[in-house]
């Protein structure tokens, strides 16, 4: 399949690398307005293209990595010249540009899918298989701030990620019955929200000196503690039995360690895509689910004044 990258910047980058390590992609086509970006790619045996045009004649899927606010302009030119695409997340700026683009692809055949890359982390999956009924669930995604220049706040740069994961893995089923609750500003945020009697915290930061990337979920017989970063996940049961032990109190306490198959998240996503493209097949993350995302960022901001 020959594939094109749209914008080499950060994440374009590495959309190329990621490309050009796959058996399944015969060239890497790839384009960026400032042509610096595009020079030091030539390594991976990338296409340089001189425009968009160009690009998406050559190819048959693409990888949308430019600046959010470029994201529809950007993701219309693609469709229009029927190239497969995959928008990095954010899907839009803004919800009202997310619904024109959600429209514009009803009925069009295209594969369209968002680089939410978090549901390609091992430990979503896997949480998926041992949760039954959470009661309370708390996501923490806080890292010093970096020289990265984001056109968006926390809510849509970080937080998003986890709102992704809340709505349409843990709480798919229950996803439109929510009250949502929020404190906050540009650089970090709080916001809870309730599904019936299951509390969820999530809270994203650019302030901490500590990177953390922690999901901790509370059921009924098992707490489950998540690290997104090192693809790791401990299940703890409730006490088994307590006793007393030459004058000392004990207690028997169970901590499992899941095995999770350690992987390059932004690999899995690509080789779904890819997948996806050649079987004709929706990707995991719909332009429709990435807009109820945006949706609810929305609504956070809305709720801390941040609009
Ligand atoms: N999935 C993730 O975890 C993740 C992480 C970082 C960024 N992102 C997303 O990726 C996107 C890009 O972010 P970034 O940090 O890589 O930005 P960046 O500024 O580092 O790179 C964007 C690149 O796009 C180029 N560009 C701008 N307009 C263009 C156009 N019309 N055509 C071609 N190239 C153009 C710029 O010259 C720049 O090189 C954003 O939507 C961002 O939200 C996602």
């Amino acid at each position: 399949m020959k594939i094109g990258v749209i914008g080499t910047g950060t994440m374009g980058k590495n959309h190329v690398r990621v490309y050009s390590e796959l058996k399944e992609i015969e060239e890497v086509y790839a384009f960026d307005v400032d042509r610096s970006k595009v020079k030091s790619l030539k390594d991976y045996g990338v296409i340089v293209c001189e425009s968009i045009e160009e690009l998406l004649h050559k190819v048959e899927a693409a990888s949308i990595c430019v600046p959010t606010k470029y994201h529809l302009e950007v993701a219309k030119s693609a469709i229009e010249k029927g190239v497969h695409s995959l928008i990095e997340k954010p899907i839009t700026l803004t919800t009202k540009e997310g619904e024109e683009l959600v429209h514009l692809l009803e009925n069009n055949g295209l594969i369209i899918g968002v680089g939410h890359i978090e549901r390609f982390n091992p430990i979503v999956e896997e949480i998926k298989k041992i949760i039954k009924n959470p009661l309370y669930v708390e996501i923490k995604r806080h890292n010093p701030a970096s020289a990265r220049i984001t056109d968006s706040t926390i809510v849509e740069d970080l937080m998003i990620h986890d709102i992704d994961i809340v709505f349409n893995v843990l709480y798919k089923s229950v996803n439109e019955d929510y009250e949502l609750y929020s404190a906050g500003n540009n650089d970090l945020c709080q916001a809870l929200i309730k599904f019936g009697a299951s509390v969820v915290s999530v809270s994203a930061s650019r302030k901490a000196s500590k990177k953390i990337r922690a999901i901790y979920i509370e059921e009924e017989k098992f707490t489950i503690e998540g690290d997104f970063m090192n693809q790791e996940i401990y299940v703890y049961r409730k006490p088994g039995r307590y006793g007393i032990e030459d004058e000392r109190y004990t207690q028997e306490n169970i901590i499992e360690k899941v095995l999770v198959n350690k992987v390059e998240p932004l690999k899995e996503e690509l080789k779904s895509f890819i997948a996806c493209v050649k079987k004709g097949e929706e990707f995991k993350i719909t332009p429709v689910q990435a807009l109820n995302n945006l949706r609810i960022c929305e609504e956070i901001r809305r709720l801390n004044g941040v609009l």
